[in-house]
């Protein structure tokens, strides 16, 4: 089934309905906590292990697995496939569903009309002497090539087209929708003229609609079709019906601009590639690449143009769970030019230097500055510090320690930026080490290292006041290494033994209850880790960073079992694991980063 048709209807649906009520007539069930409990409808058990969460509104069972939404559920429960629980909700919540049965009818029909288009197109470029061909040719393209992206012509002739249809008896109002006429004083004309036709085409193998190149000079250079009930530009991408496979295999993608970059890489026999049909990569379309691989190698043009819309394609690849890199065109000024002067091993050593996120993103603010000034130097540390604080200590260290060598600042002024430290603040005051004598600041170094930043935030915001505490307390799972679990641990135990009124931390009592290597690591917190007075916001990015983490982690995990279920004998498994991973990500879309 086309997923046009009840798009529309699902989405009514699921804003008219709670799967609350849909369960509750046919199993009973309890409120408990958040959520709702019985016994589940799907295998046999005494006590309950079902649950349906209002605010999700899903189920699971625990029991046997089983787990869905609100149309998983009417499928599951009254044995029907999807389009039919569709219908079923749509009938019991008044929701017009006939008329979406017709979209799908009228759809079919729109797809049919365009690859007649199509093949009109084809048979002029490839049965007659035309412009269109040689114009091809002279651009080097190989005939198996064209054939391959069944490249057509539309030639100069004001009708062909219009007669063509009018000789099937198609409505011309569909031809007007569709935008491949257009009607002006009662009179019809192509609206494809003198150009280049390249079908675009959905992994549904349905032509959705058109760009035409000009021959030659002449405007607009791409003549693309108007948006229409089967074309949307913001959900397809241009290619990907013929190289999906070869992004599969390869596992990443090469993100182009344009037609012409495809096809010619493509001849190359560079084939894991698609454009994004020269708009700016949509969130959609991202969602799309996903798919095939979370893998993509932004190549736009050479030119300031295809540098921002690199940037910008970078953060919605990023956003959408996918791991992107920029490549830069070094001669040329399209991937198209490059790979036709100088050839596929070529391009494929810049696919090796391309940059990834981090480097990318640093890569232009060092243009954007001059660090041979040191005012600049320090707007420059500023917005880099933005894009490091998104990454994990360990990751950060890495760049924090490149950095620092470049623009010759030190190490630990990077850190303080990045930790949101531009004020001057009381430090709190340290007891002395007295006990441990002063020595071995190497290894206080050392033992500090091996807690993370987050871990290191939050000890420090505990400390601080107990109104942090009591939020932090109930992340206790932030806390990985050992050190800082012992350290939770003791700040958890000094305030529970305090009076109500005096919620203070007494660090001496707190270091005489701590190993030599804690309290090391405690006071490099407390002397180093400086939040300024953005406490408040230092403690959520700290927890949505952490939050963010574990979603990924999980995220891993099923994507790792997924990739190992068998899909002949696991297919249960498989859409459980789907399920989960598809709730996954939309929380991690929900979330702040
Ligand atoms: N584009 C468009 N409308 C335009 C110009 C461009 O839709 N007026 C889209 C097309 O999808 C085109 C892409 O943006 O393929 C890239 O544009 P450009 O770099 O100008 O196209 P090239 O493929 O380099 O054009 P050519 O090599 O044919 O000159
Ligand atoms: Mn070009």
């Amino acid at each position: 089934m086309s997923e046009s048709f009840h798009d529309n209807a699902v989405e009514e649906i699921k804003s008219r309905c709670n799967i609350v009520d849909v369960i509750g007539q046919v199993v009973s069930l309890k409120k408990m906590g958040n959520n709702f409990k019985g016994v589940c409808p799907f295998h046999n058990e005494k006590t309950p292990s079902f649950v349906v969460s209002e605010p999700k509104q899903i189920f699971t069972c625990f029991g046997c697995g089983a787990t869905g939404d609100v149309f998983e559920f009417v499928k599951r429960y009254y044995n029907l496939d999807f389009p039919s629980a569709v219908e079923r909700l749509a009938k019991e919540y008044q929701v017009d569903y006939s008329n979406h049965f017709h979209d799908d009818g009228k759809k079919e029909l729109y797809y049919q009309i365009n690859r007649e288009a199509a093949t009109f197109f084809y048979k002029a470029f490839t049965q007659t002497q035309n412009e269109g061909l040689s114009y091809m040719r002279n651009r080097g393209m190989e005939p198996e090539t064209l054939k391959r992206f069944g490249i057509g012509y539309a030639d100069e002739q004001w009708d062909s087209l219009y007669k063509h249809f009018m000789s099937k008896n198609v409505d011309v109002k569909i031809l007007i929708e569709l935008g491949l006429i257009s009607e002006s004083k009662g009179k019809y004309y192509d609206k494809f003229r003198n150009r280049v036709m390249f079908p675009i085409i959905n992994t549904r193998g349905k032509v959705i609609g058109f760009g035409g190149r000009i021959l030659g000079e002449g405007s607009p250079k791409y003549l693309n079709s108007q948006e229409s009930a089967v074309f949307m530009k913001k959900n397809n991408l241009y290619g990907l019906n013929i190289s999906r496979q070869e992004i599969s295999k390869e596992n990443y993608t090469i993100l182009v601009e344009g037609y012409m970059d495809v096809i010619s890489l493509y001849q190359s026999g560079i084939r894991n590639v698609a454009a994004s049909l020269g708009t700016a990569l949509t969130e959609n379309q991202a969602k799309m690449l996903r798919r095939y691989s979370k893998n993509v190698v932004l190549s736009y043009d050479a030119d300031n143009a295809g540098r921002a819309a690199a940037l910008r394609g970078i953060e919605v690849l990023r956003k959408e769970g996918c791991k992107a890199k920029v490549l830069h065109i070094s001669d040329g000024k399209d991937p198209d030019e490059f790979v036709r002067k100088k050839g596929k091993d070529a391009f494929k050593s810049l696919i090796q230097q391309s940059l990834g996120y981090v480097d990318y993103k640093i890569e232009n603010l060092k243009n954007r500055y001059n660090l041979d000034s040191y005012e600049e130097s320090i707007e420059f540390l500023k917005e880099t510090a933005v894009v490091l604080r998104e990454l994990g200590p360990v990751e950060a260290d890495v760049y924090i320690k490149k950095l620092a060598n470049e623009i010759k600042i030190s190490e630990n002024a990077i850190r303080l930026e990045i930790n949101g430290n531009n004020t001057q603040v009381e430090p709190i005051t340290t007891p002395p080490l007295s006990k441990y004598g002063e020595s071995d600041r190497k290894a206080q170094q050392d033992f500090s290292m091996s807690i993370s930043l987050i871990e290191k935030n939050l000890i420090k915001l505990m400390i601080l006041d107990y109104k942090y505490y009591e939020i932090i307390s109930n992340y206790e799972r932030v806390f990985k290494t050992d050190y800082a679990k012992n350290i939770w641990k003791a700040i958890t135990e000094l305030y529970e033994e305090n009076e109500v009124d005096e919620k203070e931390i007494d660090l001496k009592k707190l270091q005489d209850g701590l190993e030599i290597a804690e309290v090391s690591i405690l006071t490099d917190i407390i002397d180093n880790v400086q939040l300024a007075d953005k406490e408040e916001q230092v403690l959520m990015e700290c927890i949505n960073k952490f939050e963010w983490e574990e979603l990924t982690e999980k995220e891993n995990s099923l994507l790792t079992r997924l990739s190992m279920a068998d899909e002949e004998e696991n297919q249960e498994t498989i859409k459980v694991l789907t399920e989960e991973l598809m709730e996954l990500q939309r929380k991690k879309l929900g979330g702040d980063k």
